[in-house]
């Protein structure tokens, strides 16, 4: 059975002799030890300013919002996971969606534009399958509009935009751990900003906005564990060795798979993270019929992204044209750190013969 992505997991010992650790120190959570230092080599191996350990990447976004005081009318991508436009609903915001575009899958810098008013509050779009679109005219948009520009990089761990890392892009970026993420800490994510006094508020947030007996602000506890932070260190190790087998699998696909279909275009700033491997049908009736084909070999793929948020059962009708037709037909191959070319090639020839 090939579903589609396998979690990492390094070997036990490393994890284990991190364990060790835990029971020296008895510190289980709250700032301890492992999680100083996993803030530390994470903030030195993506070359950022502040990185800010937390729970899991839903609530990066909620307390990168809260930092910023978000309430009211946030632009937004409608071609994400719905965790980003929850996030909004969660922190009393109302999302207006700007479409995408049909190349990168990220917003449209003009259509973004456009749907700015008077009475947006900030800028939340994502760097969705590690991808970016315009991000310097992005970064101009909202400094020219004066609000402020969060991206949700929950993707792109470790992608570069023009040669630096895309999360020093915009004034604050998360970032999710999950188990089924190139990097992860099972369940965690971050929030990173050049601020460190932004840093410093979601910190405070994070540990329900109090320092001590020093009572400072209505905070949540979006802090993590020591556990969390070992599976992070003893992964981080592995990282580029994971990133290049993604690497070589993600060629084979492209080198495999017939012109017929339809892959999505990297930005030629970006620096890829080899996270994910879409590929586009003709319309939702041949998407379903692949998925068909893959599921009768037992291969999973997954319908990542779907629906397009701007269609979610529980949010009034916005019209998405390009994001809610490339939803009907978009589908994530299978890919990991693991996955072996006659797995790859499985799929591929399933996958020609469906076109
Ligand atoms: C784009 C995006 N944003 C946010 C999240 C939420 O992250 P988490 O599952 O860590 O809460 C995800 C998770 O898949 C995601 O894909």
């Amino acid at each position: 059975m090939l579903h589609v992505t396998k979690s990492y997991l390094p070997d036990l010992k490393e994890y284990v002799d991190y364990l060790e650790k835990i029971w020296s120190s008895n510190h289980l959570t709250n700032d301890g030890p492992l999680l100083l230092e996993l803030e530390k080599k994470l903030a030195e191996f993506l070359e950022v300013d502040n990185i800010v350990f937390v729970g899991n990447g839903t609530i990066a976004l909620q307390l990168a919002l809260k930092a910023y005081n978000v309430i009211g009318d946030v632009v937004t991508t409608p071609f994400s996971y719905c965790a980003t436009t929850n996030a909004l609903i969660w922190e009393g915001c109302n999302p207006v969606f700007a479409d995408i575009d049909p190349i990168s899958l990220t917003v449209e810098s003009s259509q973004l534009e456009n749907k700015i008013s008077a009475k947006t509050k900030a800028i939340l779009t994502t760097h969705v399958y590690g991808n970016a679109g315009d991000l310097v005219k992005q970064e101009e948009i909202a400094s020219n509009a004066g609000i402020p520009l969060i991206y949700d990089g929950a993707h792109a761990f470790g992608v570069k935009y023009k040669g630096k890392s895309i999360f020093t892009y915009g004034d604050i970026t998360t970032c999710s751990f999950h188990a089924t993420k190139i990097f992860h800490t099972v369940e965690g994510g971050a929030v990173i900003t050049k601020e460190k006094k932004m840093a410093e508020k979601v910190r405070e947030l994070r540990s329900f906005g109090h320092k001590g007996d020093i009572y400072l602000s209505a905070g949540i506890n979006g802090k993590n564990s020591e556990f969390h932070a070992a599976m992070g260190l003893a992964n981080l190790k592995h990282f580029n060795q994971i990133k290049g087998h993604r690497r070589k699998a993600s060629e084979l696909y492209e080198l495999s798979l017939d012109k017929k279909v339809q892959t999505i275009q990297w930005n030629p700033s970006v620096e890829r993270n080899y996270s994910y491997f879409p590929i586009v049908g003709f319309n939702n009736e041949h998407l379903l019929h692949i998925i068909k084909c893959l599921n009768e070999a037992n291969i999973f793929p997954r319908r990542y992204f779907y629906p397009s948020l701007n269609e979610l059962p529980y949010l009034l009708k916005q019209a998405c044209p390009v994001s809610e037709d490339i939803a009907n037909r978009i589908l994530c191959l299978p890919l990991s750190a693991s996955i072996t070319d006659a797995e790859i090639l499985e799929v591929v020839k399933i996958v020609n013969l469906s076109y």
